[in-house]
């Protein structure tokens, strides 16, 4: 039976679920498969997400094994293991490329011809470990990259600078992490430079304020696991964002983890640069002008993504 345009989730956790949910309020899709490990865990998940379907718009949200995975547009995996008290990151890193092994192997085998979006943690590592145990072309793997940090950097000026986010052009690029940064010589508020629309509305936008907003960003996702213990709704936010470039084919710009050949001297490492996101996943990765410092910071977050790499022998 055709159920029309399905994705297909790995790893009903709080970020898989809550993204299964918001998928299926969004109206995008046909046919939710939420798959996990634990198969109470997903059956669970995709029951109580099913019974609010009647709220929303028609979609049948349903749980599933790795095989349930045929015929998905996407399938995002969301699935892996927190960092456990004391546990170094590359040892987290060793665990989490273990566990997508085996399931990157059995999706790309159910479902070979679609594209796999990973949102697990190191990211960027992972969705490069992901594009070499899949064997698929490195335009159909894709990571959340620094989605939801740009949603964080348009979020903080609108507020501080009172303009809705809309109008906010503004991007974070690199690492998902502590290395990312903010090329300030490319934002845009109202179609103006920062330092114009400041100027133009007797706002301050001084050195000190940018660092401190770049900060902010930087560091949401340790603030708001400080409180309460994880992130899940701005991560499903964008997942759902990217899902939806995807399945409508939107040529949309995103600033996906994808793989970089050469841009900017940068190779062989999956980062996040602004990508024209479609249907076939990232068309075109644009090494959009930067200036001298953001060129060396990109270049710096891409040499400790590597680093990383190095330590798994990819
Ligand atoms: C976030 O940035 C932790 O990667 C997660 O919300």
């Amino acid at each position: 039976m055709n159920r029309g345009t399905k994705v297909a989730v790995v790893g009903a956790g709080r970020v898989g679920s809550t993204f299964a949910y918001t998928l299926s309020a969004s109206g995008l899709v046909h046919d939710i498969v939420v798959i996990d490990a634990d198969a109470d865990r997903a059956e669970g998940e995709a029951m109580d997400i099913a019974h609010a379907v009647p709220f929303h718009r028609p979609v049948q949200v349903r749980a599933g094994d790795l095989a349930d995975a045929a015929g998905a547009v996407v399938t995002v995996i969301t699935a892996g293991a927190a960092q456990r008290p004391g546990e170094t990151r590359p040892a987290l890193l060793q665990r989490n490329v273990e566990a997508l092994r085996g399931i990157v192997e059995e999706v790309v085998y159910a479902n070979p011809g679609g594209l796999l979006l990973v949102a697990t943690n190191p990211v960027d590592a992972l969705t490069f470990a992901a594009l070499r145990l899949s064997g698929l072309p490195s335009a159909k793997v894709l990571g959340s990259g620094t989605v939801l940090d740009s949603a964080r950097l348009r979020a903080e000026l609108a507020t501080r600078y009172g303009v809705d986010p809309r109008n906010v052009h503004a991007y974070v690029l690199g690492e998902h992490g502590d290395t990312e940064l903010v090329p300030w010589s490319t934002t845009r508020l109202a179609n103006m430079r920062l330092q114009d629309y400041c100027a133009l509305t007797g706002s301050s936008c001084t050195a000190a304020d940018m660092e401190q907003v770049a900060l902010r960003v930087r560091d949401a996702a340790y603030e708001i696991i400080r409180r309460k213990g994880a992130t899940n709704f701005a991560i499903a936010a964008a997942l759902t964002r990217i899902v939806e470039a995807i399945v409508r084919d939107e040529s949309s710009v995103l600033t996906v983890s994808t793989l970089l050949q050469g841009q900017y001297g940068i190779d062989g490492v999956c980062l996040s640069l602004p990508a024209v996101v479609g249907r076939q996943g990232v068309r075109h990765v644009l090494p959009i002008p930067l200036a001298e410092e953001e060129e060396q910071a990109l270049r710096r977050s891409a040499d400790v993504i590597r680093q990383a790499l190095q330590s798994l022998g990819l």
